[in-house]
Formats: structure tokens, C-alpha cells, sequence
């Protein structure tokens, strides 16, 4: 089967240009201006819209267990939701149950994307536990594609782990080119703030923020750092959320170490006055680490354009408002941690990003599709449009007009965090290694099509 995309203009993190893209079968064979209609098997004409390499979404948590509860969309609800939006790829977590092997988490979670997914899909590993045995499970994990680890500085008694775990982990990955994902903020302190906030009868969502300083996760990137620079490992920094934290990125970054960091739309859009809006609507935004005050965000999307942070990423881990955040309506460290956004990651940071002129539309490409490949040992094969990629390609509009709203997205919550947005820019047609599976609109494609991507260690970015 071969398709021919004609008259569009092609986007890639270094250019632009007008071309027509052949694919065959399920990669891309050609990208040249005035290929030839005859022979191909279809024809999609994209006069007038971008050709884009698929988005890549390397945070995402689905079907997963976390505050009493399990995060409302399942591989199959997720997946497909991420392609309305124009994500092809993205890279989930499994989690290491304490005293537990990871490769039986690894069994768990394929079982879980194992004819749901829609689209491809990778996974890191979170790891909770690292007795001596543990650093070669890493090797073995890496061995297997898994070839990135999330740790948590955060959470005590549930996910977090200590330093000496964390340097072991960062000195084993040195040696097999894996990538720790960091999880960044003191758990400690937080908790001993968190437990006067209780019981001082401060119980609503608002305490969310309040109890998590932004120094708090300020001290915890300067310590992830310089465990990696002792340990000569890189480290990536996830879901980045102050500019105290970014200066510990950049600071790090001008000293040439390879730190990384990703932060996420609902940091760049919206506020810890989301968390104060009235009665319980706050416990919408609650998800870790908080929204921050409104001096924060033009930060980040600064550190975003001078590459101070290298991804937009989601961290989708959504919980339905009616009944799973409502299990803290009495108590804000009940209510789960986590919001949705798998959808809306490229409507609002081509929007808000490219529109209103903070980057450019190729500097877009580079932090949603281009970089996450690169990191986590996806490239070439994805995040980028070239003869011999797969063909995961979004055709977008960008003169389309989008609202978005709980009562038309196609995520398996009940609220959005971006209620009201109204964005210009989406996805009109998505094709993922060579499948057109959205259309205007149409879903057309079918669960359990969506594959398992072993990666590469040693994504290549700081080599
Ligand atoms: O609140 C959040 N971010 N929930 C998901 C788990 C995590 O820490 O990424
Ligand atoms: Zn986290
Ligand atoms: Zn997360």
C-alpha cells in the first residue's frame, strides 16, 4: 500500500519547506517537491496544511494505580484520545510494586496495552526499590527497550527512594546509557509541611500548592544534578513547574552538563489561581508538583525557546472530578494526584507557543516530537519526517479553529483543565506508520494496532 501526501508544507526542528511525502507501507520512502500521483495507491491532498512529524508524548500515565484509585483512561481511551490531538508515540510508566521484580511490572503493563493500544507506545520503568540485584535487572530493562527509569524524590513510604538509591541508579546508567527521569521535589520536608497544614485544619486544595515549595523542588533539581555529575550519568528533570527549578536546569546546562528537563501545558497556561477557585473546583488541578504563581510561566516558555528545556511532555494521569478527586473532598492529600491533557499538548503549545510568537513552529516540532525521540532512543525511526522513518505524520491545520471542552474531547474524564480554551491550529488527519487512524474528526483506527517500542539506550542528545 502506498500513499502520496501532496502540496503540503513539510516541518522538521531545522526547516521548512513545500514538498509532497510518499510512504510505502508503513514508512516514509520519499519527501521530494512534484512527486508523481501515478502509482501511488492513494492520494491525500494537503493544500494548505503542515506536514508534521507525529507528536511524541514522553510522560503519560494510563491505567495506573496511584491515590487509592487507578487514573481514568486505559490504553485503549488514552491512546486514542492522544491521536485526536496529533501524538503517534508516547512513552507511559510502568511501576515496580516494592519488594517485586521490574520485569513483572514490565509483564503487568504490556498486559495492560496488549490490544488496547492504538498507537505505538514505550515505557519506562518506576523504580521503587534497588536492592543489589536491582542494578542488573536495570541492565536486563535496558536489554528489553526499556532504557529510561523514573525515580521519586518525592512521596515518602510510597514512591520515593533515598539518595544512595538514586546514585546507584544514576552510576549503573552511566555505565549502560540508560536515562533517569527525575522526579523532583524534597519529599521530606514537603511532608513534614504537609502534616502542620493538617493539622492546623487546612484541608482544602488549595494546601496542594502551599505546602509544596517551589524551593522545594529548586533544592531537589540542584541535588538530582549533582548526584549525575558525580555519578557521570545524565539526568532528565520531569514535569518542571518553577523558574527556581529552571535556573538549577539552566545553570547546570551552561556548565555543559547533560542535564535535561521537560515541563508541561498545564505549567505554561495556568496558575495556582486554578487551585483557588471556589469550594472543591480546585481539586481539578491538583497533580505534583502544583501550579505555581503567575510570575512563573513566561519563564518557562523563555527557558522553552533557549533551550533551557528540551520537552513539552503531559503528564497525563487523569481522575475523573465526580468520583475519584472527590475522595479528598475533606482532606486535599486524599485527593489524587494528576490531571488530563493527553489531547491538548499541541493545540495549546502550537497555539500559545508558535501563534502568539513565543517560538517558532520549528522549535515547536523539536519539543514535541524531535527531542523526546531523541532522548529516549526513539530517532530516527520516530520525530522526524525523512525517507526511512516510520510514516507517523500529522497533517494539521493551522488555520482551524478549536475549543476545547470536556463535552467534545475524546479523554475518559469528566472535566478539562482547559475548559474554555479556544485554540487555533489541530490535527485534521493523523497517520500512524502509514494508517490514516483520525480524520476530520473520524476515528479510524482499532485497538491493540498500536505496538511496543523497544529503545535504544544512549538516546544520542548528549553524546
Ligand atoms: O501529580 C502527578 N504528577 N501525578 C502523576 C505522577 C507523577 O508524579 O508524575
Ligand atoms: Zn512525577
Ligand atoms: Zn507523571
Amino acid at each position: 500500500m502506498s500513499t502520496l501526501i501532496r502540496n503540503g508544507t513539510v516541518v522538521t526542528a531545522e526547516k521548512t519547506f513545500a514538498a509532497d511525502i510518499l510512504i510505502e507501507g508503513d514508512k516514509i520512502k520519499d519527501i521530494a517537491p512534484g512527486i508523481p500521483a501515478s502509482g501511488a495507491d492513494k492520494v491525500i491532498d494537503a493544500t494548505g496544511m503542515l506536514l508534521l512529524p507525529g507528536g511524541i508524548d514522553c510522560h503519560t500515565h494510563l491505567d495506573m494505580p496511584f491515590g487509592g484509585t487507578v487514573s481514568s483512561d486505559d490504553f485503549e481511551t488514552g491512546t486514542r484520545a492522544a491521536a485526536f490531538g496529533g501524538t503517534t508515540t508516547l512513552i507511559d510508566f510502568a511501576i515496580q510494586a516494592k519488594g517485586t521484580k521490574m520485569r513483572d511490572a514490565l509483564d503487568t503493563w504490556w498486559k495492560k496495552a496488549d490490544g488496547r493500544a492504538t498507537i505505538d507506545y514505550g515505557l519506562h520503568m518506576i523504580v521503587t526499590d534497588l536492592g543489589e540485584a536491582g542494578l542488573e535487572d536495570l541492565d536486563s530493562l535496558v536489554a528489553e527497550g526499556v532504557a529510561s527509569f523514573k525515580l521519586f524524590m518525592a512521596y515518602p513510604g510510597v514512591l520515593m527512594v533515598d539518595d544512595a538509591t538514586i546514585f546507584k541508579a544514576l552510576s549503573q546508567t552511566a555505565k549502560n546509557g540508560a536515562l533517569i527521569c527525575m522526579h523532583a521535589e524534597n519529599g521530606g520536608v514537603i511532608d513534614v509541611i504537609v502534616k502542620r497544614a493538617l493539622a492546623e485544619g487546612k484541608t482544602a486544595p488549595i494546601y496542594h500548592a502551599l505546602t509544596r515549595p517551589a524551593t522545594a523542588e529548586a533544592e531537589a533539581v540542584h541535588r538530582a544534578i549533582a548526584m549525575a555529575e558525580i555519578a557521570g550519568a545524565p539526568v532528565y528533570i520531569v514535569h518542571l513547574s518553577s523558574e527556581d527549578a529552571l535556573n538549577q536546569v539552566r545553570e547546570a546546562r551552561d556548565r555543559g552538563l547533560p542535564a535535561f528537563a521537560e515541563t508541561c501545558p498545564q505549567y505554561l497556561l495556568l496558575s495556582v489561581e486554578d487551585l483557588a477557585r471556589p469550594g472543591f473546583e480546585g481539586a481539578k488541578y491538583v497533580f505534583t508538583p502544583p501550579l505555581r504563581e503567575k510570575h512563573h510561566p513566561p519563564k518557562l516558555w523563555e527557558g522553552l525557546k533557549n533551550d533551557h528545556l528540551q520537552v513539552v511532555s503531559t503528564d497525563h494521569c487523569p481522575f475523573c472530578f465526580a468520583d475519584q478527586k472527590a475522595l479528598g473532598k475533606d482532606d486535599f492529600t486524599k485527593i489524587p494526584n494528576g490531571g488530563p491533557g493527553i489531547e491538548n499538548r499541541l493545540q495549546l503549545i502550537y497555539h500559545h507557543g508558535v501563534n502568539e510568537g513565543r517560538i517558532s513552529v520549528n522549535r515547536f516540532v523539536e519539543l514535541v516530537s524531535t527531542t523526546p525521540a531523541r532522548l529516549f532512543g526513539l530517532y530516527p525511526r520516530k520525530g522526524v519526517l525523512a525517507a526511512g522513518s516510520d510514516a507517523d505524520i500529522v497533517i494539521w491545520d493551522p488555520h482551524a479553529d478549536h475549543l476545547i471542552s470536556a463535552k467534545t474531547h475524546h479523554m475518559r474524564v469528566d472535566y478539562s483543565m482547559f475548559e474554555g480554551f479556544r485554540v487555533k491550529g489541530n490535527a485534521r488527519t493523523v497517520l500512524s506508520r502509514g494508517e490514516v487512524i483520525v480524520d476530520r474528526g473520524n476515528w479510524l483506527s482499532r485497538p491493540g494496532r498500536g505496538a511496543f517500542l523497544k529503545r535504544a539506550a544512549r538516546g544520542g542528545a548528549w553524546a
